[in-house]
């Protein structure tokens, strides 16, 4: 399958947001750009782009608009991709410091919002004739580490939805699969781990060029998978996790 038209959920996220950039950059291509705040000003005039502001993606009302938007702006254009670069960070800090409610956004928000974008895009990629989905999981869970428990049990989540996707929709000419990323040098990231190899951190034009090779230019897809995408960092293996992110007091 190859296809010119993606769907970025979270045009937002600095991830999205230099995704559906890199997207457009090509004016063949035709991008709807989502965000539940406000889609970024600068995409609204490029060629063969479409912004969706205001939806969330755990609502039923903003899963109907997006579903109806994305047939009006794929009609007759074949297949299309959709990524999934949605979920709300995750400050390293131990559980027990942690407020609930705060653990349960965070899990709502990759893996609710994921079967939801799922629910409503499946039948409207089924009926342009198939698509690809792509979802961001996280090394945490390969590696489990501590202080990210609720964030690493969603990822692992997504990375179980994206698997039984891809098994249940492949007779329908659907394929599914996950970027495992390692930490990618956003400002949130930054802040949050100033004791990590920043040096060796992926950024989001890497992500973007890779989740975009993976999209637009295989005819083919290997479906079903975890990808890692790590650059490799000759300190991270000899250092423990504590010396990297050290405890509160
Ligand atoms: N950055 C990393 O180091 C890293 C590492 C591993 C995995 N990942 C994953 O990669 C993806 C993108 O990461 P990022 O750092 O670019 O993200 P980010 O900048 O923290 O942005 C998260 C996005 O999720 C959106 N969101 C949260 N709940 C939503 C909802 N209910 N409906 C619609 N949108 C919702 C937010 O929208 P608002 O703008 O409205 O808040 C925001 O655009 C995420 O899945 C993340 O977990 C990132």
């Amino acid at each position: 399958m190859l296809t010119q038209n993606v769907i970025v959920l979270g045009a937002s996220s600095a991830i999205g947001r230099v995704l559906a950039h890199r997207a457009a950059s090509s004016g063949e291509r035709r991008v709807l750009a989502v965000a539940r705040s406000e889609v970024p000003e600068s995409l609204a005039p490029l060629r063969g782009v479409t912004c969706l502001s205001g939806i969330d993606l755990c609502s039923e009302k903003s899963l109907n608009t997006l579903a109806a938007t994305a047939q009006t702006v794929f009609q007759g254009r074949g297949p299309f991709a959709a990524v999934h670069c949605v979920g709300d960070f995750w400050r390293h800090a131990p559980l027990t410091r942690t407020p609930l409610a705060e653990s349960l956004r965070v899990v709502q928000s990759n893996i609710n919002t994921l079967i939801g974008a799922a629910t409503a895009l499946t039948p409207v990629m089924i009926a342009a004739g198939g698509g690809r989905f792509v979802t961001f999981s996280c090394n945490s869970v390969r590696h489990n580490f501590p202080n990210m428990a609720p964030f690493t049990a969603a990822k692992a989540a997504v990375e179980s939805f994206t698997r039984s996707l891809s098994n249940e929709c492949a007779p329908q000419g659907v394929s599914a699969f996950a970027v495992a990323l390692s930490s990618v040098a956003t400002e949130k990231v930054m802040r949050d781990e100033p004791n990590g190899d920043h040096a060796h951190y992926l950024t989001p034009e890497v992500v973007a060029d890779f989740v975009l090779a993976q999209v637009l230019t295989l005819p083919h897809q290997a479906t079903g998978n975890v990808l890692s995408l790590f650059e490799a960092s000759p300190s991270f293996f000899g250092t423990g996790y504590f010396d990297r992110h050290p405890q509160p007091a």
